[in-house]
């Protein structure tokens, strides 16, 4: 008797049914890709739904912390009305404490944005994947005028708030709704970013950020890995960064490595 193909169109509905995803709205094709690929690594369906429900867990990492979106525009909106930009950057930051990756940069900002464009120079154009509330650090940034940003990720309510900041702090481009791993951004630029998230998306699946690499049309290509984890309890620098280099031996793009307190950050000059 045949085995029945397992049903992806009702598995991947039933994930997409959990209330917290639909809240924030997570991509239906984020949600398929991980389900395909479950599916094609575990002995069967049962086992690969459970996987992948903790695979998008994982991925969708709403434990990393969001802030009030209402209440975080309303507040950019007042600091931006005043036109005064130290009010403004006291916004951002309080705004970046509501996520992980950012609040664990906020002591570092006056120095990062420098001392990396200081290697690729200053970006005309920024792609910033899989960008968390990053794009709040552009008043940090020293962008020139007409300068444009577009930040990817997948969680919708975040990137309509986003949206909304971009055009409230004056910056040219957009916040896209895009699982960049399974469509890679479609604008070149001069630095793409890939802050703190390397790491995670190879637990995805491995060898998933190469391809996401040789996809992109910038100058430079900018990762970054935490050196402690999330807890800080463990020093996690040497594991990342031998990973990273791992997945760049197979390109012959120098990289140059600045390290900050709690992240190093890898310069890959691609087309410089
Ligand atoms: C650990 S946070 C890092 C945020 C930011 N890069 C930083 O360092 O401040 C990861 C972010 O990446 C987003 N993300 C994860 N996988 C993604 C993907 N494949 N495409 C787009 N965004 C993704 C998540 O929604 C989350 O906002």
């Amino acid at each position: 008797m045949s085995k029945q193909p397992p049903d992806v169109d009702a598995i991947v509905a039933e994930l997409a049914r959990n209330k917290k995803y639909r809240a924030i709205g997570i991509a239906e094709d984020t949600i398929r890709d991980i389900v395909l690929s479950e599916l094609a690594r575990q002995p069967n369906a049962k086992a690969a739904v459970q996987s992948a429900r903790k695979k998008l867990h994982e991925v969708v990492a709403l434990y990393l912390g969001d802030p009030d979106y209402d209440a975080a525009e309303a507040q950019l909106a007042d600091a931006c009305a005043t036109g005064d930009p130290a009010t403004i950057r006291a916004a951002c930051a309080a705004i970046m404490e509501a996520h992980d990756s950012t609040r664990e940069r906020l002591p570092l900002l006056e120095s990062f944005y420098p001392r990396l464009f200081a290697v690729t120079g200053v970006p005309q154009t920024v792609l910033d994947l899989a960008c968390g509330l990053n794009p709040l650090a552009i008043p940090w940034m020293g962008l020139p005028a007409g300068a444009r940003y577009y930040a990817y990720d997948l969680h919708q309510r975040r990137v309509d708030f986003l949206n909304r900041a971009l055009a409230l702090l004056g910056a040219g481009g957009a916040a896209i709704f895009q699982d960049i791993l399974v469509t890679p951004p479609q604008e070149s630029g001069d630095v793409a970013l890939l802050l703190k998230e390397i790491h995670r998306m190879e637990k995805r699946r491995r060898g998933i950020v190469l391809p996401l690499l040789d996809a992109l049309e910038v100058r430079w290509i900018v990762l970054s890995s935490p050196t402690r984890s999330r807890t800080g309890r463990r020093a996690v620098k040497e594991a990342y960064r031998e990973q990273v280099h791992g997945i760049l031996a197979a390109r012959p793009w120098p990289i140059i490595e600045i390290e900050f307190a709690n992240e190093l950050l890898y310069c890959i000059a691609k087309a410089p």
